[in-house]
């Protein structure tokens, strides 16, 4: 079989494809045909020298992949030869807080999806619903289930608040199509003014072009009463903004501080000083938050009493809807 593993860092040239032997699993083992990978800005930091996570030398890159299982070892429980399944970004993290003992992370320190079969440990992986495609099952390890974990990590929003999702890239297009299903109204403000129908096709109730309004702050203010969340992406580019588009007990997920460059957050102390926002982070999720996102996303496709393996009608929502799915289906 083909696969890719990093070696060195400083770009793509540092992928080597290397042919191996199929693996074979360990008794706690599952082997899966991967069949679609995505990317998350993750995989650039990774190949460029740049993730917080030092990568090992020689790991398979990139946390999210799906495929179908065509081994199991002989002490596995949770899954059987043809389940579909999808990998756990910290795949040690089952539950509860993550700390330094669970910090392993699929494509990064542990082999991840970027070889035609993967072996994960079974606790690592989970069953996908079956009315996701392949391309879109591969796109929710890292996207969708920060983009879940955002959106319903922190108790708010509730059904009619406004949800402010910052940029086009794969977490913003995830959160605002989960904060639609909980019945939210969700802005959105992209640089690029030609993804402005994407977004609203998606569900956004307002979509702002950043390169012509740079300072939206207000705007988005004025037009949604104020803003009761904020997904966080955009980091130095559009905190301050973020800050004034939202209420006075407003709620910002900080997820990223630094921008592509490397510039950080800079933000005026009287900005700071009239709000009383909550600015809360998170990393990802754990096995827990994404069998729940799966659950959520197999209810709205096949009714809340839908079971694994009943057939099921295409989804209105939630698809699966990274713009960079980046393999086809094998
Ligand atoms: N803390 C955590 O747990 C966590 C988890 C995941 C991600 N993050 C961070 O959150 C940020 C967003 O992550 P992401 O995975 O959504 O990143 P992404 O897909 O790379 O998108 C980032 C931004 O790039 C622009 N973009 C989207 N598609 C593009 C394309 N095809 N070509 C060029 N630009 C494009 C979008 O802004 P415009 O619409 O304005 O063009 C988008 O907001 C990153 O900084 C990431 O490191 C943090």
């Amino acid at each position: 079989m083909r696969s890719y593993r990093l070696e060195g860092s400083g770009g793509t040239e540092c992928l080597a494809l290397h042919d191996e032997p199929r693996p074979e699993p360990k008794p706690h083992e599952i082997v899966l045909r991967v069949r679609a990978t995505s990317l998350n800005r993750r995989d650039t930091m990774i190949l460029n020298g740049t993730y917080p996570l030092p990568p090992r030398q020689g790991v398979v890159p990139l946390s999210d992949g799906a495929g179908d299982i065509v081994a199991i070892g002989d002490t596995v429980t949770r899954f059987a030869v043809g389940d579909r399944v999808t990998g756990s970004y910290f795949a040690r993290w089952i539950d509860g807080r993550i700390h330094a003992g669970l910090i392993d992370q699929l494509g990064c320190t542990l082999d991840g999806m970027l070889t035609e079969y993967a072996v994960l440990d079974e606790q690592w992986a989970v069953h996908l619903p079956d009315h996701l495609d392949w391309h879109e099952a591969a796109t929710l390890t890292c996207a969708g289930l920060t983009g879940w974990n955002a959106v319903t990590g922190a108790g708010i929003p509730k059904p009619g608040q406004w949800v402010l999702v910052v940029g086009s890239g794969g977490v913003s297009l995830f959160a605002l199509q989960f904060a639609k299903l909980l019945g939210c109204h969700v802005a959105a403000v992209t640089s690029r003014g030609e993804k402005a129908d994407r977004l609203r096709a998606l569900g956004a109730d307002l979509v702002i072009s950043t390169s012509d309004m740079p300072q939206w702050g207000a705007a988005v203010r004025d037009q949604t009463g104020g803003i009761d969340l904020v997904i966080e992406t955009g980091g130095p580019a559009t905190f301050a903004q973020s800050l004034i588009a939202s209420t006075l007990y407003g709620h910002i997920v900080l997820l990223t501080l630094q921008d592509a460059k490397g510039g950080s957050i800079q933000l005026p102390a009287a900005l700071y000083q009239r709000s009383l926002a909550t600015i809360s982070r998170l990393f990802v999720g754990n096995r827990t938050n994404l069998e729940a996102m799966l659950r959520a996303a197999r209810s709205i496709a096949c009714g809340p009493s839908s079971k694994r393996s009943s057939p099921s009608p295409r989804p209105s929502m939630p698809t699966a809807i990274s713009s960079r799915a980046t393999s086809s289906g094998r």
